[in-house]
């Protein structure tokens, strides 16, 4: 009998997970039954949104249940396949969780072309976040050239995304990162306009350097304080794109902000996004975004960590900062 490493969620966190949030165990791998197939994960996806599924609360998928394996999107290979749409070998993006193996009926799978992208990339800038970035600002965002556009973690898997796709569309772009590292690599190798720099000034004062004449969008990952400054420098018809809120995951009540009344004043609208709305659309921006990956004009980082007995501590990589792009696990 195979084995099968699996991340288990066991206790449901208050505030920041600990490690005793979830269990490793080691499952035996079963026969695969008629339409199924059975997928060895090579890499798993570490989401903010992870932490989102963690609580039992009313959201847009339902919670993880305790006992079951932690859920995140996957990459994996076909080793047995008894389902006519899948052969062995088939490279496949699903929702295997963070174990070795996954069994299912294929709902939910779809095949990844082997081309000259790295597999990771299918996880990242065309996986769930870059499919996020593009809709998001496109949609949503609704840019149009000259528009100056603000992003929050910029230097993450969606907001490095975000900010080039602006870019490219002639926007004038400017990022917000905690640290100088991440500021320098935003600015100079990502190509934005500018970046504040939140961890070490104060994010009205950067808004104002970078963006004396206001902002027409804000793509929002981040929330709290952050989002109140953007507020403050709202343009007449700005857009702000709620795309996400990571400072107030770990928090028992999430604060709303208080300089709502901008849109008021400046006759601008606050929306949220769900990713899978745009889900028969994927195609077209993964189109898109691999022409502009294998013509150079957008770069896509993931950085890649190994081990699933590490799913604890590399998770915590999307809270503390340390990371740039998109966060993965190497299985
Ligand atoms: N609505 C949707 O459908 C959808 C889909 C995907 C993702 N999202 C959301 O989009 C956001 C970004 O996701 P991602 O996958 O691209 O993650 P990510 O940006 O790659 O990683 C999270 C980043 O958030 C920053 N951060 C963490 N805590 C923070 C805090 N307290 N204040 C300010 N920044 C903080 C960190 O960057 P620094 O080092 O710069 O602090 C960290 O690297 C998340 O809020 C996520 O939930 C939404």
């Amino acid at each position: 009998m195979m084995k099968n490493k699996v991340v288990r969620l066991t206790k449901r966190p208050n505030g920041f997970p600990s490690k005793e949030t979830w269990s490793n165990s080691i499952d035996e791998v079963r026969e695969i039954d008629k339409d199924e197939i059975l997928v060895k994960n090579l890499y798993v996806s570490l989401d903010p949104a992870m932490r989102g599924w963690l609580n039992e609360t009313r959201s847009y998928i339902p919670p993880v249940k305790i006992g079951e394996v932690m859920r995140a999107g996957t990459i994996g290979e076909v080793i047995k396949s008894k389902n006519s749409k899948f052969n062995e070998g088939d490279i496949l993006s699903g929702w295997g969780g963070v174990q070795q193996y996954s069994i299912s009926n294929g709902e939910g799978y779809f095949k990844v072309p082997t081309t000259q992208i790295p597999l990771p990339t299918y996880i990242g800038t065309l996986g769930m976040p870059g499919m996020t970035a593009y809709f998001g600002i496109l949609e949503e965002g609704k840019i149009k050239e000259g528009d100056t556009v603000l992003v929050s973690a910029a230097a993450g898997a969606v907001g490095s995304i975000v900010g080039q796709i602006a870019k490219i569309k002639g926007c004038k772009v400017v990022g917000i990162a905690g640290g100088k590292d991440k500021c320098d690599y935003v600015v100079n190798e990502l190509g934005f306009d500018g970046c504040v720099d939140y961890k070490n000034e104060s994010v009205v004062r950067g808004i104002k350097r970078e963006c004396p004449d206001g902002i027409d969008v804000y793509f929002d990952n981040v929330g709290g304080e952050i989002l109140d400054a953007a507020l403050v420098f709202l343009r007449i018809g700005a857009r702000i794109v709620v795309c996400g809120a990571i400072s107030q995951y770990n928090e028992m009540s999430a604060k709303g902000p208080n300089n709502y009344l901008s849109l008021l004043v400046n006759r601008a609208s606050m929306k949220g996004m769900v990713v899978f709305d745009y889900a028969k659309n994927y195609p077209t921006a993964t189109k898109e975004m691999s022409q502009w990956i294998l013509d150079g004009t957008l770069k896509s980082k993931e950085d890649i960590y190994e081990g699933i007995e590490n799913f604890y501590e590399v998770f915590k990589k999307l809270f503390n900062g340390e990371k740039k792009g998109k966060l993965i696990l190497k299985l």
